[in-house]
């Protein structure tokens, strides 16, 4: 169905912020975008057809988070409190708790709640503005869990009443417990990744590349498998130490290395150099209490900058999008420019969405009609739902 937007002033992230005034936007029945321009210059079939009108201050892409672990069962409420009152990540972890508790409840969890939870919390992402989220599996630890997690991934993503979806598979985030042959757990995920390319489960791999979890030598592993499945890379690095996690990102022709609380100037020179995004992720450095990363190194070198929820139930347990802009700007020293362009143009880069992230005659209309009055108020209103009406492909979503 086609639908005549105007707005106050229209931001469409496409060439820097590329901002219109008293702007109109018009949806076409394909649910791509028809035209976009000053509302004067409105083309007289628009102006004059039959088609639903809406109106709202403000018009953005509609917002991507590219890293979530969206995906998970059970609750960490009693850790959380044991790391507000001091407690360690790593020695939480070590303890039994962090991911090894969430894979406990995903192995408990059947297919289908899995699936119920996950679509129940896409739902609450698009109503803050959120018509992309990348979903990695990574709780499963075991090739008959991680499958199941993927399989309820798919699931929400054949769904065109949430947002768009892109899977991930995260092959190497912690020992499943009992396991104490690492080698071995590499071997045996790595010998997965051809299955589930073949069967569509993931467009990119990811691995946990830090001091306690997988090293640079295990994670190329991974890197090389995806590579002959034909799968992107993306890799959580730095986020308690460097262990070279950038540079092997680079080497692997990542899409994007994510967290760098931890990173050398070496290794954000190497990402400049192979294109691979920084994804910014500002919610966790919160949750964990930590110095942000060298923002201003990542500038100087010429990186994307993506910023993502992160969410999952441990380290970063929020589903708001709009919140890790805030405290991107907040804590990190983004500006709300770069904050917008993280969550729209540079997110869908690193996430291979070709015309995703940007409003522009031809691509997806995936846009948001906000009930602010200008992009940098969309980092003001900590934790509450602003966006009056998000389109994915043209159609009401979230609601
Ligand atoms: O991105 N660092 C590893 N993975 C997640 C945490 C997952 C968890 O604690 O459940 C992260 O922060
Ligand atoms: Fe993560």
């Amino acid at each position: 169905m086609m639908r005549v937007i105007s707005a106050a002033r229209l931001v469409t992230c496409d060439d820097e912020l590329g901002t219109v005034e008293d702007a109109a936007l018009v949806v076409g029945a394909d649910g791509r975008i028809a035209w976009i321009g000053a509302h004067a210059a409105l083309p007289a079939p628009f102006r004059d057809a039959p088609a639903p009108r809406d109106q709202a201050p403000l018009v953005t892409p509609g917002l991507i988070d590219a890293h979530t672990h969206a995906v998970w069962a059970g609750s960490r409420h009693a850790e959380y409190a044991v790391r507000m009152a001091g407690g360690d990540y790593v020695a939480i972890a070590n303890a039994g708790g962090g991911i090894v508790s969430t894979h406990k409840a995903v192995a408990e969890a059947s297919e289908h709640d899995l699936v119920d939870s996950l679509g129940a919390r896409l739902r609450r992402m698009a109503a803050l503005g959120v018509t992309t989220v990348e979903v990695k599996s990574g709780y499963g630890l075991t090739p008959e869990l991680e499958l199941k997690q993927l399989r309820a991934i798919a699931s929400a993503a054949s769904r065109t009443d949430l947002p768009r979806v892109v899977p991930t598979f995260l092959a190497l985030h912690a020992l499943p417990p009992g396991c104490a042959d690492a080698e071995r757990h590499v071997e045996q995920m790595c010998g997965l990744v051809a299955e589930v390319a073949a069967r569509k489960l993931a467009r990119f791999v990811d691995a946990y590349v830090d001091e306690h979890a997988f090293s640079v030598a295990q994670a190329r592993k991974l890197g090389e498998a995806a590579a002959k499945a034909g799968l992107g890379v993306r890799l959580h690095v730095g986020q308690f130490s460097d262990v070279g996690g950038a540079e092997l990102a680079a080497e692997l022709g990542a899409k994007s290395a994510d967290h760098l609380e931890h990173l050398g100037e070496g290794g954000a020179r190497a990402m400049a150099r192979a294109r691979v995004a920084a994804g910014l992720l500002p919610t966790a450095a919160f949750t964990l209490g930590q110095k942000p990363p060298d923002v201003a190194m990542l500038r100087r070198a010429g990186v994307a900058m993506v910023v993502a929820s992160d969410s999952n139930p441990g380290t970063a347990p929020t589903e708001s999008l709009p919140l890790a802009m805030a405290i991107g700007v907040r804590s990190f020293g983004l500006t709300p420019q770069e904050a917008l362009l993280g969550v729209t143009r540079h997110a869908a880069g690193s996430l291979d969405l070709s015309g995703g992230g940007v409003l522009r005659v031809g691509a997806p209309a995936d846009l948001v009609l906000w009930d602010l009055p200008h992009e940098i108020a969309l980092v003001q209103p900590w934790g509450t739902p602003r966006a009056r009406l998000v389109l994915r492909d043209g159609a009401a979503i979230g609601h």
